[in-house]
């Protein structure tokens, strides 16, 4: 008997208002039923924003070296419990152990660094204008913190949210994807464990039509930040625009790995195999386009073919298995009809294109050939094992082949020549770019986001996570003892 899963609502595990719940079955093999999780509607948020207001109370004005105190000890649990969160991952969404463990350390090193900056979180001091007289800023808390979060790094990504949200002095609600709510009840039980006050944090499970929806439009969360599709995102920004609210956006992906006629060729090949196929492609920073030097194409993509036809498929917790299946059916029924649409507008399959004979959503790694830069499978999303293969002649060209689409999260160039590697940082149009590495791969001290549809301007974790949640005071003590006028005084 499957167990029956709680929200985390008020310092305590409670049902949701709804009476009612949802399946989260195992996308390798869908008879194995992980639980029932709660399908919580606005009056699970509302109670939930409730407990967080009050939460904030006491944790903002807890010293900030204390509160990452806390998050060291949650990294010290992670650490702890590694692999028994990498399991409870790839079982609930499917990519394989090593990726999850992965995904663990993503979330251990944002808990540490959140930690460290707990004796940072530096304000400035400037001179100013006027004789005695200081000025200075320092970074307040905000408020109630409200995250939606997606299925593909079920710990990396909410921790990147949560950790810098919570050692700013802000409380949380989190909203999961109802993909993977396994993952984030136990990181609540980490976070619990470790010493956060219960009311700092609240899990509300459900789907984001409507608990998502009711958290973003709640008046009293005044901070948003979301992970998700550019078409959610859209609709989050407008309730947020509408609202006043702070909004951070994290969304689509149409990344390109270039590969130059210079390029050393093997050490491309395992990039693009990583970058396309590693979480079944099921990363916003996944390589979905593969522009290759029409020098080296036609031996390349026999290289890349035969490399990844070999790619074992397979439940992502077997040793061997190096692709694992999409997350739900749903999403494969979206891949299928993405290739079906390459192989209408001209693209020809070169490996893949069809699922394995087995249970669960796998669907093979496929390659696509022929594409042209003007067609969907090369300007939209797919968020699967599907890498759209376009040949160029000149690095311009490459260039503005990369920058031609609505999206900007990252990018990457393959090359032995120096000028050309600068020349990539400077006019690829990305948020991340890499040099002879792929398009995945970004590490949680530095900041993450990307540019035009991709996002809206602010960047997750390293220095800039802090920034956005957290309010800047500016503030002015004059001990001259006298009316000082600033613009006047010095200036006449
Ligand atoms: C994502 O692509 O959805 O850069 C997040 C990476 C990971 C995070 C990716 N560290 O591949």
């Amino acid at each position: 008997m499957a167990r029956t899963f709680k929200n985390f609502i008020g310092g305590e595990w409670v049902a949701p208002a709804t009476a009612a719940y949802f399946e989260n079955r195992n996308p390798a093999n869908p008879k194995d039923l992980i639980g029932r999780f709660p399908d919580s509607d606005e009056r699970d948020i509302n109670r939930a924003v409730a407990s967080a207001r009050r939460g904030f109370e006491r944790w903002s004005r807890t010293p900030a070296p204390a509160r990452g105190d806390i998050l060291r000890q949650v990294g010290d649990l992670l650490v702890e419990r590694k692999d028994a969160l990498a399991d409870a991952m790839t079982r609930e969404m499917g990519k394989v152990i090593a990726e999850t463990r992965g995904d663990v350390q993503e979330a251990i090193d944002t808990a540490y660094y959140a930690a460290s900056e707990g004796r940072r979180l530096f304000g400035h001091v400037v001179p100013s204008e006027l004789r005695k007289k200081w000025a200075m800023s320092y970074r307040r808390p905000i408020g109630v913190v409200g995250l939606v979060t997606p299925f593909n790094f079920p710990l990396a990504i909410p921790t990147w949210k949560m950790f810098p949200a919570l050692l700013c002095g802000n409380s949380v609600v989190l909203k999961p994807s109802e993909d993977v709510p396994h993952t984030a009840t136990l990181l609540v039980e980490i976070l619990l464990e470790a010493g956060l006050p219960p009311e700092v944090i609240q899990l509300v499970h459900g789907r984001g039509e409507v608990a998502g929806k009711a958290l973003v439009e709640h008046p009293d969360v005044p901070v948003i930040s979301f992970t998700g599709s550019t078409t959610t995102g859209a609709l989050v920004g407008e309730t947020c625009g509408r609202m006043h609210k702070r909004l951070s956006l994290e969304m689509g992906g149409k990344n390109a790995m270039i590969v130059m006629d210079d390029a050393d060729l093997d050490l491309a090949l395992d990039g693009v195999l990583w970058g396309a196929f590693g979480t079944t492609g099921q990363r916003c920073t996944a390589t979905s386009r593969l522009l290759l030097h029409r020098k080296i194409h036609d031996r390349f993509v026999r290289k890349l073919a035969d490399a990844a036809d070999r790619l074992v498929i397979g439940d992502g917790r077997a040793p061997r298995t190096q692709v694992g299946p999409l997350v739900h059916e749903a999403s494969r029924q979206n891949v299928e009809r993405y290739v079906e649409i390459g192989v209408e507008e001209g693209a020809e399959i070169v490996i893949g294109g069809s699922k394995p004979r087995r249970p669960g959503w796998f669907y093979r790694p496929t390659i696509l050939t022929g594409v042209s830069s003007r067609h969907r499978v090369a300007q939209e999303e797919i968020f699967g094992p599907v890498l759209s293969v376009i040949r160029f002649s000149t690095f311009d060209e490459a260039v503005r082949i990369n920058n031609g689409v609505k999206y900007g999260l990252s990018s990457s160039l393959y090359t032995r020549d120096v000028n050309l590697a600068f020349r990539a940082l400077e006019e690829l149009d990305n948020g991340i770019t890499y040099v002879n590495a792929p398009t995945i791969g970004a590490e949680a001290h530095l900041p993450f986001g990307g540019i035009k549809q991709t996002g809206n301007g602010h960047r997750e974790v390293g220095w800039e996570g802090y920034d956005f949640f957290s309010e800047t005071k500016v503030c002015y003590v004059d001990y001259s003892g006298t009316l000082q006028r600033a613009q006047i005084d010095n200036y006449d």
